[in-house]
């Protein structure tokens, strides 16, 4: 968004074995060398690794056609490091300060931290105390989420990095603002004045946010049992969703004004009150059940690593009101889940019907007009309108108008989110990271669900479903109904 150079940098990758690193950091730096970004990697785990073992790893990890690769790991090292011991990042020291003048990297050093967040703080520290963080050129941080596991830990946590980083300095990922129809959200909104003069509570009759997954638990069942979907979906990646949707135009395309707005956002959700809690949200587990595609599916309580007793959400839904002019009395429903029957992001506006409307008596097929914006697997725009059928039949007839960015008509570059956020990183363009304010306002929020858990029954769903009925009554107060989820052809 803000135009900013490319800039030679000296990547730190701490978890340099680990499956993020493999599976995506490696992939995408490719993709960003490539394009002709300037860097040099010093991988960094507990594991034993030789400079050409590493090579090999990082080799394994790049798609079968890659003409650089060569000369792509000839830029990655490797250095042996335990978190927990304050000597290994003095050794660091030398090896960075030899690559940063082989290759005239200028100083700048950014430290990716594909860690544990219990060891962020500590990492941080040891950074600061071997002297890597004091350089010529300019240092940022990258973190994964979680963030903390509630507001009192996010602000432990964060100070203990403000002590060692700037906040500007601090890149906090959350990869969904990675995605390309997250970012696009900003465009159809305010690129597009037919959609912004309507986007309001005079138009719009709610706004429903859906991010479903297939996929149980798997083998991240001793994290996913500790933290459940409200923790692990909405604090974050739902929270970004909805902000996007609902903030008010920035004053300029900066990073800070961008956020500003949607920290506003986020200042003006309605509290939960522990009454309302119990009429706004939906928690849920699944069962056993059948996937869509004929596969047995066992219950959340079956999956190794699993506590037999756990109450652990893999599903919540709620009902959230955004209490400032623009959305006064709009409803914004919320849900994710696991084992769901289908994996899907969405962002569906439902718009509000004309008063009085003889149409609606009239006719049979006659629905809403809804913009669906598709984020996964479809990407891309489909607009719910309703015309005349053709011909004698007096009835009207739904019809779509979709805009799909992944078709194979439109032969477009797809770039994973982990490379447009590197590439952010080494870039200096924070707008799709989160900002301390940001978190700590979706920190309250969570918090504020959870401290009211015990009194919200834990329903359950069968696994291929999307969710339990519960979840559909949540918007039947209001009468509505959660839009079927649709792939665009
Ligand atoms: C992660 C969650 O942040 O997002 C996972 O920890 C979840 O539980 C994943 O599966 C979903 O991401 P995506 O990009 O596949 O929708």
């Amino acid at each position: 968004m803000v135009e900013t150079a490319k800039e030679p940098a000296l990547i730190f990758l701490f978890g340099a074995t680990g499956d993020l690193a493999r599976r995506k950091l490696y992939p995408a730096l490719y993709e960003l060398f490539e394009q002709g970004h300037e860097f040099a990697v010093i991988g960094l785990a507990r594991k034993q690794h030789t400079h050409e073992s590493y090579r090999s790893m990082v080799d394994r990890a790049l798609k079968p056609d890659a003409v650089q690769r060569k000369a792509f790991l000839d830029r990655f090292y490797y250095q042996p490091l335990d978190i927990l011991q304050p000597e290994h990042f003095a050794f660091l020291k030398n090896i960075s300060d030899q690559i940063n003048a082989h290759y005239h990297l200028k100083g700048n050093r950014l430290f990716y931290l594909s860690l544990a967040p219990r060891f962020f703080g500590l990492a941080a520290k040891n950074l600061k105390k071997a002297g890597l963080t004091e350089t010529d050129g300019w240092k940022r941080l990258v973190i994964e989420k979680p963030f903390g596991h509630d507001l009192k830990s996010a602000e432990e946590l964060n100070n203990e990095l403000l002590s060692v980083f700037q906040e500007e300095e601090i890149y906090r990922i959350d990869h969904y603002l990675g995605k390309d129809m997250v970012q696009n959200i900003e465009a159809l909104r305010f690129a597009n004045p037919i959609f912004e003069s309507v986007w309001n509570h005079r138009s719009i009759a709610n706004v429903q946010i859906t991010l479903s997954e297939t996929l149980g638990v798997g083998d991240r069942a001793s994290y996913y049992d500790q933290t459940g979907a409200l923790l692990d979906m909405v604090q974050n990646h739902i929270m970004q969703l909805l902000t996007l949707t609902a903030m008010e135009p920035p004053g300029r395309f900066e990073p800070d004004d961008i956020r500003a707005e949607k920290v506003k956002v986020l200042r003006s959700i309605r509290p939960l009150s522990s009454d309302a809690v119990t009429n706004q949200i939906v928690r849920a587990q699944y069962v056993k059940g059948v996937m869509p595609d004929g596969t047995p599916a066992s219950g959340y309580l079956d999956e190794e690593n699993v506590a037999p007793d756990s109450e652990t959400e893999t599903f919540i839904a709620a009902r959230l009101f955004i209490d400032n002019y623009r959305w006064t009395g709009v409803p914004f429903y919320i849900r994710t889940g696991k084992r769901m029957a289908a994996k899907s992001t969405e962002v569906v506006i439902q718009f509000k019907d004309i008063p009085n409307n003889p149409y609606l008596n009239e006719f049979k097929n006659i629905g809403p007009n809804l913009l669906v914006i598709h984020i996964q697997p479809d990407e891309g725009l489909s607009l719910k309108l309703n015309v005349k059928q053709f011909g004698d039949h007096g009835d009207t007839l739904p019809i779509a108008m979709n805009f799909i960015s992944n078709s194979p008509k439109h032969q477009i570059k797809k770039h994973d989110a982990y490379e447009r956020l590197l590439s952010d990183c080494l870039r200096g363009d924070s707008t799709n990271f989160t900002r301390w304010d940001e978190v700590a306002y979706s920190w309250s929020l969570t918090d504020s669900i959870a401290a009211t858990w015990k009194d919200i029954p834990l329903n359950t769903y069968e696994a291929g479903t999307m969710g339990p009925s519960a979840s559909d009554r949540l918007l039947a107060l209001d009468g509505f109904r959660w839009w079927p989820l649709t792939r665009m052809e």
